[in-house]
């Protein structure tokens, strides 16, 4: 069986740094919080909760801490967060909101100072998208298919600023942003999907079209793995979204000549090999 592992699989640059982050400050000691789960990854979630950091799951947690450090994790967090952690004298305060990230909120924030509408490309609910929508001074459209973009109004005819959620999928986001310009006026579009995700996006696909089995590894709450799994299953239709070896049915692929395998920005590289070790050591 050949196996054709995507060199891309795995933790992105920002999540890696983010990841980093919060063994560093594990080091230094001190009551460690991160703002929601550093990652989607139960896996290093559990890992560092044995270690005692703790997880801070809304504003009204946050608001109750009163000393330690607090991370804040690659998707970044909605200017308010960042305006209660400002208050907190004995709470230091460690951004591990990825570059990629904080440069959409200057865009955005500088765009709809200049008195354009700003357009995010993205799943409004995703809390990277919730974070972006924080830094426009003005009211936000979210768009997350070519359906919507097709049903979107130009209520304003205000200009408008396109940006786009960092992991969103580049085929999708041309598309939409093609249907939004036949329909506003002055559109300024800034690609923000990142290289990362793009090149990501683009070795699965090509996997995807060699490969009889795709395997797709990532946490189950991972919008960037479901999308690489929608990515590789329109190639591929035996593609399969597993967490862990675990969830490998690994007999499924005995009659299978080759097989792919990708990982989401958030899979650790040792989960990876574990399953690349598990496909390739066995023998049918
Ligand atoms: Fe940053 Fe791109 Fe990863 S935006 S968190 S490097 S997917």
């Amino acid at each position: 069986m050949k196996i054709i592992k995507a060199e891309s699989a795995g933790f992105c640059f920002g999540v890696k740094r983010a990841v980093d982050t919060v063994y560093e400050e594990i080091e230094k000691g001190g009551r460690i919080y991160t703002y929601g789960e550093i990652i989607h990854n139960d896996e290093v979630v559990r890992d560092l909760e044995e270690k005692g950091v703790k997880v801070i799951r809304n504003e009204e947690e946050l608001r109750a801490i009163n000393e330690g450090t607090v991370i804040i994790r690659s998707h970044g967090v909605p200017r308010e967060i960042y305006e209660i952690l400002e208050k907190k004298e004995n709470v230091k305060t460690v951004d591990a909101t990825c570059p990629f990230v904080l440069k959409i909120h200057k865009t955005v924030s500088e765009e709809s100072e200049k008195g354009r509408e700003i357009i995010i490309i993205g799943d409004k609910d995703h809390p990277e998208v919730v974070g972006i929508i924080s830094f426009s001074g003005s009211a936000v459209s979210c768009i997350r298919s070519e359906a919507e973009a097709d049903s979107y109004v130009d209520s304003t005819g205000r200009s408008k600023c396109i940006v786009a959620q960092t992991t969103f999928n580049l085929r999708k986001f041309n598309n939409i942003v093609e249907i939004l310009n036949k329909k506003c006026y002055d559109v300024h579009t800034v690609n923000t999907i990142c290289n990362a995700t793009e090149q990501r996006q683009t070795e699965a696909l090509e996997i995807a079209s060699l490969a009889d089995a795709m395997i797709v590894i990532g946490g189950r709450h991972s919008s960037n793995t479901r999308k690489l799994y929608e990515i590789c299953s329109e190639r591929c239709a035996d593609t399969r979204f597993i967490q862990t070896v675990d969830d490998l049915d690994i007999d499924s692929l005995k009659d299978v000549n080759c097989v792919g395998i990708t990982a989401g920005a958030s899979t650790p590289n040792y989960i990876i090999e574990e399953v690349q070790k598990h496909v390739r050591g066995t023998d049918f």
